[in-house]
């Protein structure tokens, strides 16, 4: 079985729509309710596809959003078996306080082929297509990275840009990064968006590293897989709670390196739509009635294509 056109066109319908739904609670400081909304959206339309859904990647344990829950079944039921991973909002602080990044997303797979990931945090690390596999690698020191890194590319320290959360966490981390005198890029929220940099050398992002959510991580994985880009991935645990959780979904060893092709197996889907204006794509846009939205969509093409929309809410 393969991911049909026909999947991919109402995959970008649906986070067209989820994006839409946020639109009236950008800027409103109402994150539970701007997810709530997408999800709700996404929920009811991911019902109506021909397909047997389940979902692989919720959202909901980290932040207790409202949930589209792991395990969820979506869909008529008697079409292809599909693992689905959704973040029907990705930054709803962004939405909140109507900053630019957020996104609507999904992601899916052929059943199986999805790393289902808990609701815990992931250290990542991603590169571009013009990295060999196997050369930077998230057991190397930062500084072994960057000078991996600078000798493949030629590139000199104060060239390369590297994108990371702008948490406490990683003070450690930019402290390093700042006397290799490598430049920065700081996300406050959003490192899906972040992994993506790396895709296209118009972004400016040469590494994508540092600690984010672990289901992020495999959603940014999937867009990344398809793109023939770097990424490896290995998850954190803070409480017992999240090791027994662990443990539960079939992760035995909590140390492990996970690799791109460990994470996302054969063929996947992602799709993105813009809710506020950012990096990737544009944000939704009120037009009378309708609403005009962007979405960047991997599937098979070795580019982030962006796909423009008109959706009406009549
Ligand atoms: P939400 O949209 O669910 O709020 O997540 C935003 C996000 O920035 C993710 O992109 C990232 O992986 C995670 O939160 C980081 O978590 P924390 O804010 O706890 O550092």
């Amino acid at each position: 079985m393969k991911l049909s056109q026909q999947l991919l066109n109402n995959l970008i319908d649906i986070t067209s729509k989820s994006a839409v739904a946020c639109y009236p609670f950008i800027g409103k400081d109402e994150k539970i309710l701007a997810d709530k909304a997408a999800t709700d959206v996404m929920r009811e339309e991911l019902n109506k596809l021909n397909i047997k859904g389940k979902v692989v990647i919720g959202e909901g344990e980290l932040d207790e959003a409202p949930m589209l829950y792991i395990g969820e079944e979506l869909g008529i039921g008697d079409g292809p078996e599909i693992d689905i991973a959704v973040d029907p909002v990705e930054g709803t602080n962004f939405v909140a306080k109507n900053l630019p990044g957020s996104m609507s997303v999904l992601a899916v797979a052929e059943k199986g082929n999805l790393l289902n990931a808990p609701e815990t945090y992931m250290y990542k690390i991603a590169t571009g297509n013009h990295i060999p596999k196997g050369s930077v690698d998230i057991d190397f020191t930062i500084e072994k990275n960057i000078n991996i890194y600078s000798e493949i590319t030629k590139k000199k320290n104060q060239d390369i840009t590297v994108c990371i959360l702008k948490r406490a966490r990683h003070d450690k981390i930019i402290n390093e990064l700042q006397k290799l005198k490598v430049n920065i890029k700081f996300i406050t929220d959003g490192d899906v968006a972040g992994a993506l940099l790396v895709s296209d050398p118009k972004f400016n992002v040469d590494i994508f590293l540092g600690i984010g959510g672990g289901p992020e991580g495999v959603i940014a994985a999937a867009a990344l897989n398809t793109l023939n880009c770097n990424f490896q991935g290995r998850f954190l645990f803070k409480t017992d709670e999240d090791i027994n959780r662990a443990k539960e979904m079939g992760i035995m060893d909590l140390n492990k390196k996970y690799e791109i092709d460990e994470i996302v197996k054969g063929e996947s889907i992602f799709c993105a739509t813009g809710i506020t204006p950012g990096d990737l794509m544009n944000g939704v846009v009120k037009k009378s009635e309708e609403y005009i939205t962007e979405t960047i969509v991997t599937h098979k093409k070795s580019y982030l294509e962006i796909i423009k929309k008109v959706v009406s809410l009549t």
